[in-house]
């Protein structure tokens, strides 16, 4: 049955573009797939804790060795590793703060990239172990970071989430951005992200 994963991460609650746009995606996914089922994860409302060294020797501890305070150190990160082995598609809201992703996104990034669980290691080099799942990366940002935009450089999100995705098996990737909510206002940045979306979505 097809599973969705919903990441919100905007702190802005009602007032959130990339919430909306996450929530616009939900109710098309949902049109598209009766039956289908949704998990949601509110960074901004529970986020997850920075990494410490204690949960990083947690981490690095076999699961059969680990004592009971590192396997309550490790739970927060299995229960992340879980909800993505269980989506085959992953909607990410995220909004640029200081030209990159939310710290409460990044923490998540934390407990989601585990080595033999998520990404190994191999002669080869490393190799991503979240295969065969579409990612749809719905970005909002007060500036126009977009193609051939005076500061689409400084638009360290998209090629992060790229990367990071890339690295943990999820190559599959629509960006998708409302683009200068501050200069050109919230609702016209909405409307041309949702007319890409709708196209992303019919290619
Ligand atoms: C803490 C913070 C940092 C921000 N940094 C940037 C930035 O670097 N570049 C930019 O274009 N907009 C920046 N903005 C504006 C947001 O990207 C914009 O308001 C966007 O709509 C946020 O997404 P949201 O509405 O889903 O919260 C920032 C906003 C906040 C609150």
């Amino acid at each position: 049955m097809a599973h969705l994963l919903v990441i919100d991460s905007s702190p802005a609650g009602e007032a959130s573009v990339s919430r909306r746009l996450t929530a616009g995606f939900v109710q098309t996914w949902r049109a598209a797939h009766p039956g289908g089922t949704v998990t949601r994860r509110d960074l901004a409302a529970a986020p997850l804790p920075h990494l410490d060294g204690d949960t990083i020797a947690a981490f690095f501890t076999p699961a059969d060795a680990r004592s009971a305070a590192q396997r309550d150190r490790v739970a927060a990160s299995d229960a992340v590793i879980a909800e993505l082995r269980a989506a085959d598609t992953i909607v990410l809201g995220v909004p640029m703060h200081n030209f990159g992703v939310p710290s409460t996104l990044k923490a998540w990034i934390d407990h989601a990239a585990r080595a033999g669980e998520t990404f190994r290691y191999t002669e080869a080099g490393p190799v991503g172990l979240l295969t065969g799942k579409k990612v749809f990366v719905l970005a909002a940002r007060g500036g126009d970071y977009g193609a051939g935009a005076p500061a689409a450089a400084m638009n360290f999100v998209d090629p992060y989430l790229k990367a990071v995705l890339g690295f943990l098996g999820l190559a599959d990737v629509t960006f998708v951005a409302a683009e200068g909510v501050a200069t050109a206002g919230a609702e016209t940045a909405l409307a041309g992200a949702a007319a890409r979306l709708e196209q992303a979505l019919a290619a």
